[in-house]
């Protein structure tokens, strides 16, 4: 059975052959996840992006699936750990995955901020449009 070593959480896994690294990271107690990405994901299905992996070496894991070349292109080294099936002995760096985290955190946060102004000012909006119709709301 292929071995998964996680370099920067410093875990091992066995899994048999054809196990999808998210898989493997689970069963490691290993997040591919950053940050709020933790719950917002895809919950496998290769569509958001979030749990971008390196692995090495790339002849140990298959191919790019359709989502990873759509999303990084032919000549990538950033792989999607949903859509990785492992295939021998494989290093994986899960930085890339927790830095995306880091930044949609900073994203939800911003959204948080901006979402009540932005509220309020399209309320605004609306109210000077009925004022200016002729129609007022109050
Ligand atoms: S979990 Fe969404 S792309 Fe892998």
């Amino acid at each position: 059975m292929p071995t998964v070593f996680f370099e920067a959480e410093n875990k091992k896994v066995e899994v048999p052959a054809g196990t999808t690294l998210r898989q493997a990271a689970r069963q490691a107690g290993v997040s591919v996840y950053g940050g709020v990405n933790k719950l917002a994901n895809c919950r496998g299905f290769g569509l958001c992006g979030t749990d971008k992996v390196v692995v090495k070496p790339a002849e140990s894991a298959s191919g790019l699936s359709f989502f990873e070349k759509f999303q990084f292109g032919e000549k990538t080294k950033e792989r999607l750990a949903c859509q990785v099936k492992i295939q021998g002995d494989l290093t994986v760096n899960t930085a890339p995955a927790l830095e995306y985290g880091q930044v949609m955190t900073e994203n939800f946060k911003f959204m948080g901020l901006a979402a009540p102004f932005a509220i309020l000012t399209l309320g605004a909006v609306i109210y000077m449009v009925f004022e200016m119709i002729g129609k007022p709301l109050f």
